[in-house]
């Protein structure tokens, strides 16, 4: 790894006791372990937002705790407040859910299909000052089908994020075969491990990032888990 540049995770559900991410602090821990061994120094902590609503200073908490463990256990992680919305939530509703006190917002689409609605959807959080990341759309089966609609879904200040694990064929032949058409298109911003355990949906960008390079080439494919998260937490233009 190049000095100036450190690999981060924008969307991780590594929060304990949260969402359907791990059950204790230990497990945060471990998985954040698993992270740093693969050259990953931040994770946006993103737990799910959805039927069940949270204050968002159940995040911050949990946040503030697992760096304190991540320190005292000298693991080089550094964890990072953030969300997985779901496309259910109004603007007016996500205050204090963006990535790392940015405009920058995870948004999913439900695992079923593409709302009919999805551009207006995008289109609000844009015009209300926020800058949507599509997370994992190749995992969308009406996407994944047709990932033209992803594509002319697309304007100014929405951004798109493909699982790393979606590249190594762990989520199935549609989500890879769409995953790498959506990198030949130009459309993918970043990868992320949108992790959930130690055991399967790793927290681990490596070996996704060597999948994409094959595609885009090493450069490009080094803007999505170097470059372009660093300016998402940031808060700078991709
Ligand atoms: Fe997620």
């Amino acid at each position: 790894m190049r000095a100036c540049e450190v690999m981060i995770d924008i969307h991780c559900h590594i929060l304990p006791d949260i969402d359907d991410g791990p059950k204790t602090f230990d497990e945060s821990v471990a998985m954040a372990r698993l992270a740093a061994a693969d050259g990953i120094a931040g994770i946006v902590a993103t737990p799910h937002l959805n039927e069940k609503v949270f204050d968002p200073i159940e995040i911050s908490r949990r946040v503030a705790w697992l760096n304190h463990l991540l320190r005292a256990e000298k693991i080089p992680v550094s964890i990072m407040q953030g969300a997985d919305v779901s496309v259910l939530f109004k603007p007016s509703e996500i205050e204090g859910f963006t990535i790392n006190e940015t405009e920058y917002i995870l948004v999913e689409f439900p695992h079923t299909h593409l709302p009919s609605n999805a551009d207006e959807i995008l289109f609000q959080f844009v015009v209300n000052g926020y800058k949507p990341i599509i997370t994992h759309p190749e995992r969308n089966p009406s996407i994944s089908s047709n990932p033209h609609l992803l594509t002319k879904l697309l304007g100014d200040n929405m951004y798109v994020q493909v699982t790393a694990g979606s590249l190594t064929g762990e989520f199935g032949t549609g989500a890879q075969q769409c995953a790498e058409h959506l990198l030949r298109a130009g459309v993918v911003d970043v990868l992320a491990t949108d992790a959930h355990s130690t055991t399967h949906r790793k927290p681990q960008l490596s070996a996704g990032m060597q999948a994409a390079a094959k595609i885009v080439g090493h450069e490009a494919a080094r803007r999505m888990v170097f470059s372009n998260p660093v300016k998402i937490i940031s808060g700078i233009d991709i």
